[in-house]
C-alpha cells in the first residue's frame, strides 16, 4: 500500500497541481520550513467564503512540494471555515506514509502557510474598525 501512496507522492512533486501565481488573488502568503529555509507562497481566489482557484510556488523537497500540491487539490471548494479545521492528521492521512518528526515539518508547511494566510485576512476587519 505504502507503494502507491509514494508513487502518488512523486507524481505530485513532478507533475506539481496548481503551481503558479494569482495575481489578483485575495489572500496571499509566505513562509518558510525553519529546519532548512525552504519557502511556500500560496494564492487563494475567494467567491464569498469559499475557495474558488488556488496556486502555489516556492521550492523544496519532494514531501514538501507534493504535500502543497495535493493540498490545493483538497482546497477548492471548501470554506475558510473548513480550512481552519484542517490539522496535521488531515495531512498524514493526505499523504498516507508513516514520517518520521522532520519530514513532519516538511508535509506540514503548505497548510501552515495556507493557515496563516487564511487567518490573517480575517484579522483585517477588525484592524480597519479599530482605525
Ligand atoms: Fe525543506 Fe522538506 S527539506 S521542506
Amino acid at each position: 500500500m505504502d507503494d502507491l501512496y509514494r508513487e502518488l507522492i512523486l507524481d505530485h512533486y513532478q507533475h506539481p497541481h496548481h503551481h503558479g501565481e494569482i495575481p489578483d488573488a485575495d489572500i496571499s502568503y509566505e513562509d518558510s520550513n525553519p529546519l532548512c529555509g525552504d519557502k511556500i507562497r500560496i494564492y487563494i481566489k475567494l467567491k464569498g467564503n469559499i475557495v474558488e482557484d488556488v496556486k502555489f510556488t516556492g521550492k523544496g523537497c519532494a514531501i514538501s512540494q507534493a504535500s502543497a500540491s495535493m493540498l490545493m487539490d483538497e482546497l477548492i471548494g471548501k470554506s475558510l471555515d473548513d480550512i481552519k479545521k484542517m490539522d496535521k492528521q488531515f495531512i498524514l492521512d493526505m499523504l498516507g506514509i508513516p514520517l518520521g518528526p522532520t519530514r513532519i515539518k516538511c508535509a506540514l508547511l503548505p497548510l501552515k502557510v495556507v493557515k496563516a494566510g487564511v487567518y490573517g485576512i480575517h484579522t483585517w476587519p477588525d484592524e480597519e474598525e479599530e482605525e
